[in-house]
């Protein structure tokens, strides 16, 4: 559904990706890890075209998407949950969510109730500011932004972060139903192991800007985690 060929990129001289291919299967739920630093949300950032990749390929289906601007792809069904969650903490709930609208190719304008039913909180939270929820339901309000535009990709960039463990296992839910009933392709950038091992089918591991180990999910093991996951 998504793949990166050989992509680079460079944050002035820094050379922050070299040569990452990666392949994200519909259905499927993959997986980028790797230390602090090592670039994952800078690979987020060049597949959601906020930033731009200095040479490789992003194809999304059979179409070339690596020319094409960030509103563009989110409308092709690109869709980023970005690390920090980053909601408007003014507008109220029900306008955060409105906000993911402008991505949708078909100007739906009201919110797909099948979006509010994954997250019931946010339907007795609608008219409260987005700041004044809890992180973890902050979490799930950029999840459900996120989906209202009515993504083919779900580009999530740590979730669990700073996350209490019951909100942790909700979310993994809600990834499983997205693959089950809708197909939905999940990359998901994620730190904690469990997590991975959990709602992972396959996982890439990043160092310094390149992919140095990858499998399917149930493969990682203690040995891999110990060389190239744990500080
Ligand atoms: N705007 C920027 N300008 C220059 N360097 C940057 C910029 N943003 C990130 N970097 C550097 O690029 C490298 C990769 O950063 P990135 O945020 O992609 O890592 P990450 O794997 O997402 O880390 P984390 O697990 O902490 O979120 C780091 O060395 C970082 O300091
Ligand atoms: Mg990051």
């Amino acid at each position: 559904m998504l793949a990166i060929r050989e992509l680079s990129f460079s944050y002035g001289v820094v050379q922050t990706l070299s040569g990452v291919s990666m392949q994200m299967t519909r259905g499927q739920v993959t997986c980028v890890m790797g230390r602090n630093g090592v670039g994952k949300t800078t690979l987020m950032r060049n597949i959601m075209g906020t930033l731009r990749a200095s040479a490789g390929e992003i194809t999304l289906g059979d179409r070339d998407i690596t020319g094409m601007q960030p509103n563009r792809r989110a409308r092709a069904g690109l869709a980023l949950v970005p690390q920090g969650r980053q909601i408007f903490p003014r507008l109220t709930v029900e306008e955060n969510l409105r906000i993911g609208l402008q991505a949708r190719s078909d100007g739906r304008r009201d919110i797909p109730p099948d979006v509010l039913d994954l997250f019931p909180i946010l339907k007795t939270m609608s008219k409260r500011m987005g700041g004044d929820l809890s992180g973890g339901q902050q979490q799930q309000l950029a999840i459900a932004r996120a989906l209202v535009g009515d993504p083919k990709v779900l580009l999530l960039d740590e979730p669990t972060e700073g996350i209490q463990p019951n909100i942790i296992q909700q979310i993994g839910e809600v990834l499983r139903q997205l693959v089950s009933v809708r197909q939905m392709t999940i990359v998901l950038v994620e730190q904690y192991l469990d997590f991975v091992r959990d709602f992972g089918n396959r996982f890439y591991i990043m160092n310094r800007g390149r992919v140095v180990a990858d499998g399917p999910a149930a493969s990682l093991d203690a040995n891999m985690v110990n060389q190239h996951l744990s500080v």
